[in-house]
Formats: structure tokens, sequence, C-alpha cells
């Protein structure tokens, strides 16, 4: 990887600035497809926005001497609370692409979350990560195939290179519809593409015939159903969690379906457009699932206050996502480095002044809503 550390741009400090960064780097349909979302984006904006409008209260001179940010996890204990969201097609940001982003989540104790349609063998992404002592979880998501057949061999092939949980995602049966992308004319550049889905066969065409939908009678015919994730739980024995979950019966529904975990996305604004954000939508999913499992969630993610926000909305984790490819366009493993860096210390910060040692008494650092 040598020949592609970059150092990270003097003067930037903080996940919006590496945004800004990033805008002049990158071609501007990588840019489109990066920055993105569905419709008129107001999902999008929305998920920033609500993190922001909920208020801190801190409390003073209480005791901080060995605070911490650990988290436990589906059952073991990690530095802090922060992890990356999937993102497909990591090259198009960086020479290195997915495994920059595995190396710098790994250092700095960051949970990773590879993506389907990663541009890098999962085996690759994988011992990188498991190579480092100091690692966050390592996680496969799982978009189910229409070939059943060669979900289960994909899901064996995670299995095998030590991936430790399975992240089904269940919001984008089909892709929103996303002007600013195809406005740019976005396209993968040839020697990018879904290498973990090599031999995969293209789904059946089936020609909609009059009074038919290309989308429901095409594409959808196959989409995945409830059954097929109790169908998944009995392939493998890593937990599963369900991405793209928004409301309470959903919620109870995964749960009773077996998922060890509910990671609560609207896929960052990138699917259906005038979903409301996922800072409002959490504590109800929260009380549904009522500590049965974990919940985390994404979404507009930018600060250490936001981290702390969720937690204190009852999310035990959380993901970033776009933050991360921008830190990675910018400087390669350094950039997403820094960004990790960056939310953690923030993190710190606003535990430190809202009084909170631990996270497990975030919820204290809250103002109340009025
Ligand atoms: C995504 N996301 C996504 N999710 C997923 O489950 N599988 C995937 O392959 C992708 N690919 C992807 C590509 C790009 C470019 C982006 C920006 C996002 C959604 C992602 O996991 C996450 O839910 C959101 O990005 C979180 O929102 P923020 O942090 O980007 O605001
Ligand atoms: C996206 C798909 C890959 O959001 O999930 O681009």
């Amino acid at each position: 990887m040598g020949e592609h550390v970059n150092a990270v741009p003097a003067g930037v400090v903080s996940l919006a600035d590496h945004e800004a960064h990033a805008r002049g780097r990158l071609d501007a349909s990588a840019w489109a497809y990066f920055s993105g979302g569905a419709g008129d984006e107001s999902t999008l904006r929305e998920n920033l926005e609500a993190w922001r409008r909920l208020e801190l209260l801190p409390r003073v001179l209480r005791p901080l001497a060995g605070g911490h940010t650990r988290v436990r996890l589906l059952g073991r204990e990690w530095p802090h609370p922060i992890l990356i969201a999937p993102m497909a097609y990591q090259r198009l940001a960086h020479p290195d692409g997915e495994l920059a982003m595995a190396v710098a989540a790994a250092a700095l104790g960051a949970g990773l979350v590879l993506s389907t349609q990663a541009s890098a063998p999962l085996a690759d992404v994988a011992r990188l990560v498991l190579a480092d002592a100091d690692r966050g979880p390592l996680w496969f998501q799982l978009y189910l195939q229409p070939d059943r057949g060669f979900t289960r061999e994909l899901v064996a092939r995670a299995e095998a290179a030590g991936y430790e949980a399975l992240v089904v995602t269940v919001d984008a049966p089909v892709n929103g519809a996303r002007d600013r992308e195809r406005r740019a004319g976005f396209r993968l550049p040839p020697g990018i593409d879904a290498v973990n889905l090599r031999g995969l066969s293209a789904p059946l065409a089936r020609p909609p015939g009059p009074g038919r939908s290309a989308l429901f009678d095409g594409l959808l015919a196959d989409a995945p159903g409830w059954d097929d994730i109790q169908w998944l739980r009995a392939r493998t024995r890593l937990p599963i969690l369900l991405k793209g979950i928004l409301r309470a019966d959903d919620a109870r529904q995964a749960i009773a379906a077996g998922a060890g975990g509910i990671i609560v996305s609207n896929h960052g604004g990138r699917t259906l457009d005038t979903v409301p954000a996922t800072a409002r939508l959490l504590p109800a999913v929260v009380d549904a699932v009522a500590g049965a499992s974990p919940v985390l969630v994404d979404g507009g993610i930018r600060r250490g206050t936001d981290v702390l926000k969720a937690l204190a909305l009852g999310a035990d984790a959380v993901l970033i996502g776009r933050p991360a490819l921008y830190g990675l366009a910018n400087a390669g493993a350094n950039g997403v480095a820094h960004v990790i860096r960056l939310l953690r210390d923030e993190l710190e910060i606003a535990m430190a002044l809202t009084g909170i040692a631990t996270l497990d008494q975030a919820a204290d650092a809250l103002a109340p809503a009025g």
C-alpha cells in the first residue's frame, strides 16, 4: 500500500472538513454517487438536522476519573461504540479501497462492516482486520441474492474468513431514485466491480408482458421476505443483524424471526425519500426491542455529540457511512483513521463536558425535549 500513503491535509479538523476537502478531490460522478441521496434528499438532510436539534444538558462537578468509552456488543467488550457502515465500491474513493478502510478501522478499534458489493476480496479484508489485536468487531453485510445457492456459498466464505456476524440489509430490495447520481451519469469505471459476487448468474430476465411491471414481476419476484431470514438463520452459526428497521412492529418481528441485533437505518437517505430521520425513530425501536438484542443506528452521525445522543436514546453503538469514505478519498488509511480518531476524541470531550464517565450513563446527558 506504500505508494498510496497520503497525509491528512492541514486545516482538516472535523468530519465536515473532510467532506469539503473530498468534494474537491473526487471526480464529479464519484462525488454524486457517494454524497447523493434519493429524491429531493429530504431524508439525507434531516438525518443530520435531527441529531443537531437534540440538546445536551451538562451535569457539573461529577466524578470523571476512570471514565472510558467501552461498550459491550454481542457478548464482547470493545474500546468504543463506532463502526464503519457497509459501503459498496470503496476503490472509487482510493486505490486501496476496502483494504485501507479495514486497516484504519482495526488500528483505531472501530468495527468494520464489509459490503456485499465490496471491491476487494472479503478474505483479504478479514485477514487485515483479524491481524490487529486492538481491532473492533468484523461483520459482513449481506444482500440476500435471488440465487439462494450462491447466497449460502457467500455466507460460508464469510464464515470461513472469520466474520463474526451477518448484517442483512432489508431496506433496499431496489435502489432508490437517486437523481444526482443519474444526472452525473455515474457508472462503475473499468476495473472496479463487486468481486465477491463474481460467478453470480444474472437474475432471470422475465419480459413483463402487457399489464405487468418490470419491477414487481421482474427484480422483485425473488425479493427476500421474513421466511428468508429464518431460512438464513438455519444455515449459519453467526448472529444475524437486520439493517434498515425503522418501526417498532418490524423490530418485534425481527426479534421473533431470531435476529440477534437491529440496525435502525434509512440507508443514509439513499433509498426512500421523506422517511423520518433515524434519530427520531430510534427511541420507539429501542422500546420495542426492550433489551432483547443490541440496537445500533446510522445516518447523519458527524460529531462526537451525535454519538453521545444516539447512546443517550438507547443505541448500543453507531455506524458512520460517508465521512469514512471522505477520509479514505482524502488520505487513504490515514484519512479514515483521522476521521475515527476525531469522532472518538469528540465523544470523550462531550462525555467529560456533560459529566458522563461511562456510556451507560449517557441518558443523563440529554436535555428534556421541549
Ligand atoms: C451505502 N450504504 C450501504 N448499505 C448497505 O447495507 N450496503 C451497501 O452496499 C451500501 N452501500 C453504500 C454506498 C454508499 C456510497 C453510501 C454512502 C452508503 C448505506 C450505509 O451502510 C449507511 O446506512 C449510511 O451511509 C449511513 O448514513 P451516513 O453516515 O452516510 O449519513
Ligand atoms: C448503495 C447500495 C449499494 O446505497 O446499497 O449504493
